[in-house]
């Protein structure tokens, strides 16, 4: 163990690389998926069992924990990490992001963010400070800087006068920081899907300097062909000596192509959300368990896969759990969703390791256009 938050390259292959984030809290294996816990719990999951799934950092909500149960709350009680029980690093998200998106009436201005919580309609104001103060109070291995993300769609002028805000927040929430040993700040690029907003963004973020570089307003409906054209420059806009990390994606061949392009974490609710809703990801793709075709089939989701679902169930009985709303339906599906994430990473890293990455990628391509058994 490191006192230090330090990020080493092991390897790389093309643009794709693989590593260790080193952080008093343990090791990262990159390129790494982040369950997402949001509300201080990965749903339907026990944190061993998203341990035995191969994670080893977990995303965590300022704006959720903040509105509940506070912030002040968990540090009183000992931090995020002994509230939820998960003594591995946390990523924070700062809370902008899921402002725009889930709070009801907001007024955003040069200070911050004015808000009232979607759980009970009280009024709170999110500045950069008061992110970095919340996100300490949880004990935050990884904070995020406050930023600000323009809903599509948005002209350019717009997506610009964000970005611009949004360094100006990134200055600030680097000041608010202060030097923090073994915690690290993340800086967020904005700018859309246009390049040159891009560049000025990494600029802006590149001379603040942090301890690594996020990917922000990507999957937010642009699609993925447009994804991968911003990323096939921007993780090279950014130094190569710290991790980059794209937020919220994704789908698993969102999350192959951003690998291939550079990208060293992602974060998404899709494995988890999708669980409770009966859909599990394999190597052949998308199956929805609610479908009828399962009802008599005594085989396994899938045979390959050795999570708890996939050894010890049918896929009659996860359709038949699936159907019934039982609890254990979510339960087996996300476990299985989380442990195909953290193989594909696994994958990953061991292809880039052995310079066999567009291999894998062939693979992973014709496994899924077979199709499901
Ligand atoms: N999650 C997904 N996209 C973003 C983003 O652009 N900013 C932040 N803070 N969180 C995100
Ligand atoms: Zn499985």
């Amino acid at each position: 163990m490191t006192a230090r938050f330090q990020f080493q390259l092991a390897a790389t292959d093309g643009r794709a690389r693989t590593g260790v984030i080193s952080t008093p809290r343990g090791e990262i294996r990159t390129p790494a998926f982040m369950p997402v816990g949001t509300a201080a719990t990965v749903k339907a999951m026990m944190p061993e069992s998203v341990r035995a799934t191969g994670a080893d950092i977990l995303l965590g909500n300022t704006y959720h924990l903040m509105l509940r149960p506070t912030a002040e709350r968990i540090a009183a009680l000992g931090g995020l990490h002994r509230f939820m029980n998960w003594e591995r690093p946390i990523l924070t998200d700062s809370g902008g992001f899921q402002v725009m998106s889930l709070s009801g009436l907001r007024k955003l201005t040069e200070e911050g963010v004015r808000f009232s919580s979607h759980v009970d309609g009280s009024k709170h104001m999110l500045t950069p400070e008061r992110s970095m103060e919340i996100q300490r109070l949880l004990g935050s291995d990884i904070v995020m800087c406050f930023d600000e993300c323009p809903a599509l769609p948005a002209t350019e002028a717009e997506v610009a006068k964000s970005m611009q805000l949004s360094m100006r927040w990134a200055q600030r929430s680097r000041d608010a920081f202060g030097d923090r040993p073994g915690h690290a700040l993340f800086g967020i690029m904005q700018g859309g899907v246009t390049r040159d907003l891009r560049e000025e963004s990494a600029a802006k973020l590149r001379e603040i300097g942090f301890d690594g570089y996020a990917v922000g307003g990507l999957a937010v409906g642009e699609g993925q062909e447009a994804m991968f054209g911003v990323l096939d420059y921007a993780p090279g806009l950014l130094p190569e000596d710290k991790p980059r990390y794209l937020m919220g994606v994704g789908k698993p061949d969102d999350i192959v192509g951003a690998v291939e392009r550079g990208i060293d974490m992602m974060d998404c609710v899709l494995p988890s959300r999708s669980g409770r809703t009966g859909q599990a990801w394999t190597r052949r793709g998308a199956v929805n368990l609610k479908n009828a075709r399962h009802k008599d089939d005594p085989r396994p989701l899938d045979e390959a896969c050795t999570c708890p679902a996939c050894r010890n169930y049918s896929r009659a009985y996860l359709h038949h759990v699936v159907k019934a709303d039982e609890i254990i339906g979510s339960m087996l599906l996300t476990w299985h969703n989380l442990h195909y994430y953290q193989d594909l990473m696994q994958g990953l890293r061991d292809a880039i390791a052995g310079q066999r990455l567009a291999g894998f990628v062939a693979d992973f391509h014709a496994m899924r256009a077979a199709g499901d058994i």
